[in-house]
């Protein structure tokens, strides 16, 4: 039950709403548009009715709870012409009963019969609409939003969006660091230097060897220990003291290959996903080192102190993984950039046999896909022309002994089957079955790609 001071209270709210349509629609100034049940009709405030309800004061409590959570443009608008409408002073919903028994004895009071309650809400809503207010603003003026789960799950997303927002700038930001470039470029030769391309290193850190990218599982063994480690900081107990220290250890360790294994793949990246790959890995090596120093710490006796650190580099280690998302999952570093292109199913003509020379890869399209034709030693190949490793131009590769070279970072696929001979390319190039039919190339997708 609600307290009557927060119902008249609202219902002034309502009132000043029903008001300020008023000044929007000038040239109507005696008229306010009432919604009652289903029909929109035309009705004049009752002028004793708006001075009734404006002699009463507002609800700071409720005006401060309305004023914290949700900051958009709607907002902004609200904030400079408040129009509180029925939520209750500490934000629960009003009792409808009580709401309504307050509102009769104002009305009477006022000298008014015929009006509801809920017209009013209802005027405010539509007004507040009008003014472009976003739909959670006006449900939660409303009091829905603590009334009804789904306005509620709404609101809660809509507040988790807003203040993960930093978060989701973070990496967009990052990537417009233009400062980090000469860093960058000088970083990148020498990892060039380090593990050249085509480089036994490169091809064992790239994942050439074994087929696929070595950097993110090895992300997940060290994520995997960190975490456990600050669990059972927290969590364990004293008895649980050794097996964290051992995790730590295993997780620095582990960040050592793994780092490793981000340079390369880092040092093929050009640009803003440069950039944000620098600060990725930075950070995470910032983590790292805070772990390190906690394992030093742990073994001076001074737990306290390296369960802060290891605390301080988990939440460094996630950021840097979030960063590390954005690197994978929107900018696509490290996957197949073959991953959703396929050749026609079906048999499809794309050039004249004799337009394709010996040595001399060419370009086709056809349904949509680029593909490379190449005839070696009198043997038609085709491939997809986009390079699995970071879509570099396959036709404009050179061709040797049976293998096509991508022109970005050498990467060899094998003209027969596609298949990595060496990197930087993780994924093998799919291939495309080809045939001569009345002097065409023909074309089709392979069924098992
Ligand atoms: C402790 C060290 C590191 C950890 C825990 C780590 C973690 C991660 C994570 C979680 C991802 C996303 C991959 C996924 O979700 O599957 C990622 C991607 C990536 N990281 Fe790291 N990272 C570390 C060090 C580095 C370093 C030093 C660099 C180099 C600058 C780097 C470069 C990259 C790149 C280029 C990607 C994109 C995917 C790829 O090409 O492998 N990382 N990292
Ligand atoms: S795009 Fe990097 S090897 Fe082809």
């Amino acid at each position: 039950m609600s307290d009557p001071k927060s119902v008249t209270g609202a219902i002034e709210r309502a009132a000043n709403a029903t008001k300020q349509l008023q000044n929007i629609k000038a040239n109507e100034q005696a008229t306010v548009r009432l919604r009652r049940t289903e029909s929109i009709m035309h009705r004049p405030v009752p002028a004793p009715l708006r001075d009734a309800l404006s002699a009463r004061t507002l609800f700071p409590a409720n005006d401060a709870r309305i004023a914290t959570p949700i900051p958009t443009t709607g907002w902004e608008t609200l904030r400079a012409r408040p129009l509180w409408v029925t939520p209750s002073a500490v934000g629960s919903p009003i009792d409808p009963g009580n709401d309504y028994r307050v509102f009769k004895r104002l009305l009477a009071r006022a000298g008014v019969r015929g009006l509801r309650l809920h017209d009013l809400r209802h005027t405010a809503a539509t007004l507040l609409f009008a003014q472009g207010m976003l739909a959670q603003v006006v449900m939660q003026i409303l009091g829905h939003t603590f009334g009804s789960p789904d306005a509620k799950r709404g609101l809660t997303a809509q507040r988790i969006r807003d203040g993960l927002r930093p978060l989701r700038q973070l990496p967009l930001q990052a990537e417009q660091i233009h400062s980090l470039d000469q860093v960058a470029r000088a970083l990148a030769k020498a990892v060039e230097r380090a593990a050249p391309d085509g480089s036994s290193v490169n091809e064992a850190l790239s994942g050439t060897a074994s087929g696929h990218p070595l950097h993110p599982p090895l992300t997940d063994v060290v994520i995997g220990a960190w975490t456990s480690a600050v669990a059972l900081d927290w969590l364990g107990g004293k008895r649980a003291d050794p097996a964290a220290d051992w995790l730590v250890a295993l997780g620095a360790l582990s960040a050592l290959p793994t780092a490793a294994a981000g340079l390369n793949d880092w040092a093929t990246l050009d640009g803003p996903t440069r950039r944000l790959g620098l600060v990725h890995g930075t950070t995470n090596v910032v983590a790292t080192a805070l772990f390190a120093i906690s394992w030093l710490a742990r073994k001076a006796g001074r737990r306290f102190f390296a369960r802060l650190l290891a605390l301080a580099g988990f939440g460094t280690v996630s950021v840097g993984a979030f960063l590390g998302g954005h690197l994978s999952f929107r900018r696509g570093a490290g996957v197949d950039h073959t991953a959703f292109l396929e050749a026609p199913e079906d048999w499809t003509a794309v050039a004249d046999e004799a337009s394709v020379k010996e040595l001399e890869p060419l370009l086709v399209k056809t349904a949509g896909v680029e593909i490379v034709l190449v005839r070696e030693r009198g043997s038609l190949y085709a491939l997809l022309e986009r390079c699995a490793h970071q879509g570099g131009p396959l036709h404009e590769g050179r061709i040797e002994d049976g293998c096509v070279v991508c022109p970005w970072h050498s990467s060899r696929y094998r003209l027969s089957d596609g298949a990595a001979l060496s990197g930087p390319t993780a994924h093998p190039q799919p291939t495309v079955q080809v045939r001569v039919r009345d002097g065409n190339v023909e074309v089709r997708r392979l069924t098992n790609r």
